[in-house]
């Protein structure tokens, strides 16, 4: 079989820059197990764009696993194929394609014997590259995934907590650095403060790195952290919706991804969007030193309920109400440790709990060395779900297909939205 179909040279004509994730097509697959009535997969046309991670979703026992390991082939499809960068790689040999797609399992599926630099260097061995070549990328992939080479190379996978043990588990499927890269619940044997800083790490690689990655979870929160598509799946692996985690939470195709989503839809909506992201509202700036009373002056004139004093670098100090100052003389420059402040870093949630428990009911955002950028407040996190809502509603460009030929008709039989909607791209 071709040598050409997934390696990892970027080929320029087939993808946008910067992208070195091969395309990756699952074009009417079905596998039947023996001794099963229902199909497992159902038909599933699936397209995964190159370079972008896609997120599947959906009950257990609905057929992600099995959809996940036959696009390296750990399981065969029983009809239809599987396409990577346009070649079908459905008959190629599996053991070769396999060294071409990194793969990660919960915990990290690490071999107990071998240390962490033997697990890591287990595809380039059989690559044949020499020792050199191997310790270096050892090494490069441990500072990649934080972990000091020096302290962790020679250890054993016993001898690691869990979320150090997937940290190997994805510097090994990363080691040949292959186009694509599939995830089985990868951080869900970890604490969520780990997961947390795993999955912020993986935005970090794949910011980097542009894979393909198709990663399976159960938590529908890590799939609109992580994921530029998410794939929701019933029974059968029938695909219920395929679309932006932006789409999704706004634009829920029915009552099973509702339910999926479960409440909050708005507030994971605020996740999407950072304190950068929004219009800040101006305030009337004072300083330690002035007279309260001309401070009062200029907010009242401005029709302002609050002055946010600021120090000599910028860096808001008080943020004292009408009443307040109308009890100051000269406005001091003792700084208030209870500020209600939010980087402009912070995500909209975040800003939200904060201006929640402030008794202005907004917040001060502070940029680059804490210097004061204005004010957020509950209204520019409404204006901001509402915008998200508009953007939701407008058709995402070069959206990938994804059908079951099955539910293709009985949806449409049905007359019901999602699957028609779907069919439609
Ligand atoms: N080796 C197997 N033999 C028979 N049935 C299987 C096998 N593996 C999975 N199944 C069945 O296929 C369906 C899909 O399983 P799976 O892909 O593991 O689901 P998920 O990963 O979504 O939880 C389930 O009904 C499961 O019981
Ligand atoms: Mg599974």
């Amino acid at each position: 079989m071709s040598e050409s179909v997934i390696t990892s040279t970027p080929a320029p004509a087939a993808r946008p820059e910067g992208v070195t994730g091969a395309s990756i097509l699952l074009d009417q697959v079905t596998k039947r197990y023996p001794g099963q009535k229902r199909p497992a997969v159902d038909g599933l046309t699936l397209e995964i764009p190159a370079g972008k991670m896609v997120m599947f979703v959906g009950p257990s026992g609905c057929g992600k696993t099995t959809t996940l390991k036959m696009i390296n082939r750990l399981i065969e499809p029983t009809e239809g194929s599987i396409i990577i960068n346009g070649e079908d790689v459905t008959r190629m040999n599996g053991d070769e394609l396999r060294r071409k797609i990194g793969y990660v399992i919960q915990a990290g599926g690490l071999f107990p014997h071998l240390s962490v630099a033997a697990n890591i260097a287990i595809v380039p061995k059989m690559l044949g590259w020499d020792k050199a070549r191997i310790a270096a990328r050892v090494d490069e992939l441990l500072e990649m995934v934080s972990l000091d080479p020096a302290i962790y190379r020679n250890r054993f996978p016993k001898e690691l907590s869990g979320g150090q043990q997937q940290r190997v588990g994805v510097a090994r499927a990363l080691a040949a650095d292959p186009p694509v890269l599939l995830m089985d619940e990868p951080f869900g044997a970890v604490d969520p403060i780990t997961r947390q800083r795993l999955q912020d790490e993986m935005l970090q690689i794949q910011s980097e790195l542009h894979k393909t990655i198709v990663c399976v979870t159960h938590d529908f929160d890590e799939a609109v952290k992580l994921g530029d598509w998410i794939a929701v799946f019933d029974a059968g692996a029938q695909l219920v919706q395929y679309d932006t985690p932006e789409r999704l939470l706004a634009d829920p195709a029915n009552e099973f991804v509702e339910n999926f989503i479960g409440s909050g839809a708005g507030l994971k909506q605020l996740t999407l969007s950072r304190v950068s992201d929004v219009d800040l509202a101006e305030a009337i700036i004072g300083r330690p030193g002035e007279r309260a009373a001309d401070v009062l002056e200029r907010i009242t004139a401005a029709g302002h309920g609050h002055a946010v004093i600021v120090d000599d670098r910028g860096r808001p100090l008080q943020w004292p109400s009408r009443r307040q100052l109308g009890r100051m003389e000269t406005i001091s420059a003792a700084a208030d440790p209870q500020l209600p402040v939010v980087g402009m870093r912070a995500t909209l949630n975040d800003a939200l709990d904060t201006m929640l428990v402030s008794s202005a009911g907004a917040a001060l955002v502070t940029g680059r060395r804490e210097t004061f950028q204005g004010v957020i407040d509950v209204g520019t996190v409404m204006d901001a779900i509402n915008k998200a809502h508009e953007l939701a509603a407008i058709e995402p460009e070069n959206a990938p297909v994804g059908i079951n030929t099955g539910s293709l008709q009985t949806t449409a039989a049905a007359g019901t939205g999602a699957g028609g909607e779907q069919a439609g791209r």
